[in-house]
């Protein structure tokens, strides 16, 4: 049987790559004679690599042949890697991606036509990097009934808010570190600014929830504006600032779906999910909470998922792995201004004692913070659970204090 990979990049040539060193063993799991890399599409040229001989730039050449079953596309981005999974699941070609943005965005439509087509459209690789987490819940929990999942989804900021945490280490040194390591995206802005880490929760939630996601209708915040003051404060309150994102379904039938900064406790399992590690947290019926957690970024722990995705295939060529779910109406999504949950504040005023107290009748009683060496004029404290809408009214009408930081705080 004959692979093709589309998009020669850091997971591309980390897929290659296993696909040559554990031949062996990958071509006696896939239940296939061999397992043959034929063709890597890419529009640039590689002199020199091993693969060199088979890199194309035309993409007709793998739709064209059919000899071709199974593209693995690491392209990343919508388009074109749209077009042209669409193209190779009509033409009968099973497609294994490791695009979130892809499944996130196109994600219910694919799956339909591969339905129609008889192949498989598989992306372990999209959320979690190497952990195992699509299958699981698609199968080993397929018996519950899932009604929250949350976690830490990316690993690049993972790795930024770690060295930040624990080496005092800028935001942009650690940003540049984690570029040097392969982990972030081309555009670190997908990282920094939790849009990643929004396309993975989208397609968690569509798995568990049974309905699409779409990425524009999650409320999404990065970590950029958290400072080491905020670090600092996490620490004298007792725990860790992640980016987190979750998904819960809510009473009447909608759901809520946010990605944000948000202050851990020290004895959640999310806080000591360090580096570029992920940790998802799936909480369901039968089971209770279960956590899975691994390497969520990186050439390797990503193509290990892919591999496992195209041995999949190969085994399944005559039978369909079902993975399903609906399109969602408007709607589907709650405004995120509806979300209950307590805030820690950092404020900067000329009237400590005044702000003290507009705090004290804004919020009810505010607990306050403290930190070494802060500045005069400071305020640090977290309030009582409170609906967002109704904390940015209030915080709209503050005259005695500028607002320097929010952060949500989580119960897991
Ligand atoms: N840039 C992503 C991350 C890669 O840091 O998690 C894996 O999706």
């Amino acid at each position: 049987m004959f692979v093709a990979i589309m998009g020669y990049g850091v997971v591309g040539s980390g897929v290659a790559s296993l696909l040559k060193k554990n031949h062996e063993h990958i071509v006696q799991k896939s239940m296939q004679n061999e397992l043959e890399l034929k063709y890597i599409l890419d529009r640039r040229t590689f002199p020199g690599d091993p693969y060199e001989q088979i890199v194309i730039s035309d993409f007709s050449k793998i739709l064209e042949d059919d000899e071709i079953k199974i593209v693995v596309e690491t392209m990343g981005g919508v388009h074109p890697a749209y077009e042209y999974v669409l193209a190779c699941l009509k033409a009968g070609k099973s497609v294994v991606t490791s695009n979130k943005e892809l499944v996130a965005v196109k994600g219910c439509e694919l799956l339909e036509v591969a339905d129609e087509h008889n192949v498989n459209f598989l992306f372990e690789a999209s959320v979690g990097g190497g952990i195992p987490i699509i299958r699981p819940i698609s199968q080993c929990l397929a018996a519950n009934d899932i009604d929250e999942i949350a976690g830490i989804l990316n690993g690049t900021t993972n790795f930024i808010l770690t060295k930040m945490i624990t080496e005092g280490m800028t935001f942009d040194e650690a940003l540049l570190l984690a570029q040097k390591n392969g982990y972030a995206e081309r555009d670190p802005s997908a990282d920094v600014d939790g849009f990643d880490a929004c396309r993975k929760i989208c397609i968690l939630a569509a798995l568990c929830f049974g309905k699409h996601v779409y990425p524009d209708s999650v409320h999404t915040e990065g970590i950029r504006k958290i400072k080491l003051s905020d670090v600092e404060y996490a620490h004298s309150w007792g725990g860790v600032i992640k980016l987190i994102a979750r998904a819960k379904k809510l009473e009447d039938g909608r759901v809520s779906v946010m990605v944000s900064p948000a202050f851990v406790q020290n004895h959640s399992q999310l806080a000591s999910v360090d580096d570029v590690f992920n940790a998802i947290l799936v909480r369901g019926d039968a089971i209770g909470d279960v956590v899975f957690y691994g390497r969520g970024a990186g050439k390797m722990p990503t193509a290990s998922a892919v591999v496992a995705d195209v041995i999949d295939c190969a085994k399944h060529m005559e039978r369909k792995k079902f993975f399903g779910w609906k399109d969602s109406e408007p709607g589907y999504v709650a405004d995120y201004l509806e979300n209950v949950t307590s805030f820690y504040i950092r404020a900067t005023t000329e009237n400590a004692a005044s702000a003290v107290a507009s705090f004290n009748s804004l919020f009810g009683k505010v607990e306050l913070l403290t930190r070494e060496n802060a500045p005069e004029g400071e305020i640090a404290f977290t309030t009582e659970p409170i609906s967002e809408k109704e904390l940015s009214e209030k915080l709209a009408g503050l005259k005695d204090a500028k607002i320097e930081s929010v952060i949500r705080i989580t119960d897991y």
